[in-house]
C-alpha cells in the first residue's frame, strides 16, 4: 500500500513498488499521447507546493499534473511564507496538513524535509534536497526504459559531481539492475551512507555500483552517460573553486569516444552548456535524450501522486 507513504527516497520503496510507479506512468503517457490528459483522480484535494529554491520543471510539471489529475495546486514560495519570518518548519507542517491533501517540498537540508514529513499528517513528496532528487531518478528510469527497453544489465556511467541527482541515480541503479559507474573529481565523490545503501541494494539486485576520478573508465562502453551541473543550488560561493577542480571532467565528444557507439545522453536539466557538458552533446539529436527526460517528470509525478495521494 503506498496510499500516505512519504516519497523521500527512492531508498523507501521496493523494487515491486517502483515497477509499479513505472508501469502506472507508461500508461499515463499513453493516455497523454492520445490525447486523454484529464482525470479527477485528484478531484476535490489540495497540494502544497513549498519551494525553498528555483525550479522550471519541477514546479510546473507537478502543477500540470496536479491539473491534469483534476486537483487544486498552491505553489509556496518559502520567502512569501512565514517560515521566512521564522516560523519552524515543524508548525508549517501541522499547519499545512489541516489544509492540504499533500506537500511537494524543493529544500536545502534534507534535514528540513526529515522535519516536515514528521510534523505532517499528510504525504510529503522529495522535490529536491541537497542530498537526493528522487522524482528526477524515477523519470529517468522511465527515459532509459523507453530508449533501452531494460535496466537490469545496462551500463551506466555518471560524470561529475557526487550530488544529490548522483545519490538519487544510485539508489535507483542499485534497485534495478543498473551497473552504474560514478567519475567525480577526487572529493567529490558521493556520500559514504549513500555508497553503502547502495551497496546494500545491489547485493540484493546483482547490480554493480562502483566510484571512481577517471571519467574515460567509468564512460568506457557505456550504454548511458549521465551529467549534472558542477554548482548545485546553494553552492554558489564555491564555484570558482569548483569550476577548477572538475576540468577534465566535461562530457564532450573526445570522452564519448569511449562510449559505446548507441549510447544515450542524459542531464536532468537545467544545464550548463560548455562546462559539465559541450553544447554539440546536449543538442546532439541522435544520442541526447535530455528533453525526454523533462518530459517524462509530467507522466511519472502522476503517477506518483495517484499512488501516494
Ligand atoms: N531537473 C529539475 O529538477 O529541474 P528544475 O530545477 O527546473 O525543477
Ligand atoms: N544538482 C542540481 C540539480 C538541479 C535540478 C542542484 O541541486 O542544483
Amino acid at each position: 500500500m503506498l496510499k500516505g507513504k512519504d516519497f523521500l527516497s527512492l531508498k523507501d520503496f521496493s523494487i515491486e513498488e517502483i515497477t509499479k510507479l513505472l508501469r502506472l506512468s507508461i500508461s499515463f503517457k499513453q493516455e497523454f499521447l492520445t490525447g486523454k490528459r484529464v482525470s479527477n483522480i485528484l478531484k476535490n484535494k489540495s497540494l502544497a507546493l513549498v519551494f525553498e529554491k528555483p525550479s522550471t520543471r519541477t514546479r510546473v510539471s507537478f502543477q500540470v499534473a496536479i491539473n491534469q489529475l483534476s486537483g487544486y495546486s498552491i505553489y509556496l514560495d518559502k520567502s512569501s511564507t512565514q517560515l521566512s519570518r521564522g516560523e519552524t518548519v515543524s508548525d508549517t507542517g501541522k499547519v499545512l496538513s489541516r489544509y492540504v491533501d499533500g506537500i511537494i517540498a524543493r529544500v536545502y537540508s534534507h534535514q528540513t524535509l526529515l522535519e516536515l514529513a514528521n510534523s505532517s499528517t499528510v504525504p510529503v513528496i522529495n522535490a529536491l534536497s541537497d542530498l537526493y532528487h528522487p522524482c528526477q531518478a524515477l523519470a529517468d528510469l522511465l527515459t532509459i526504459i523507453e530508449k533501452k527497453g531494460r535496466t537490469k544489465g545496462i551500463k551506466m556511467a555518471y560524470v561529475g559531481d557526487g550530488n544529490n541527482v548522483c545519490n538519487s541515480l544510485m539508489i535507483a541503479s542499485s534497485k534495478t539492475g543498473i551497473n552504474l559507474m560514478v567519475a567525480t573529481p577526487p572529493g567529490y565523490e558521493p556520500k559514504q551512507e549513500v555508497i553503502e545503501l547502495a551497496n546494500k541494494f545491489s547485493s540484493e539486485t546483482g547490480s554493480k555500483i562502483k566510484v571512481s576520478n577517471s571519467p574515460e573508465e567509468a564512460v568506457t562502453d557505456a550504454e548511458v552517460i549521465y551529467t549534472d551541473v558542477w554548482v548545485s543550488m546553494g553552492q554558489e560561493e564555491e564555484k570558482d573553486k569548483r569550476l577548477r577542480d572538475f576540468q577534465g571532467f566535461q562530457v564532450n565528444n573526445d570522452l564519448l569516444k569511449f562510449a559505446k557507439k548507441d549510447f544515450i545522453f542524459m542531464h536532468c536539466l537545467p544545464a550548463h552548456r560548455g562546462l559539465e557538458v559541450s553544447s554539440d552533446v546536449l543538442d546532439d539529436p541522435l544520442h541526447s535524450v535530455v528533453f525526454d527526460q523533462a518530459e517524462n517528470r509530467l507522466h511519472t509525478e502522476k503517477a506518483i501522486l495517484s499512488l501516494l495521494v
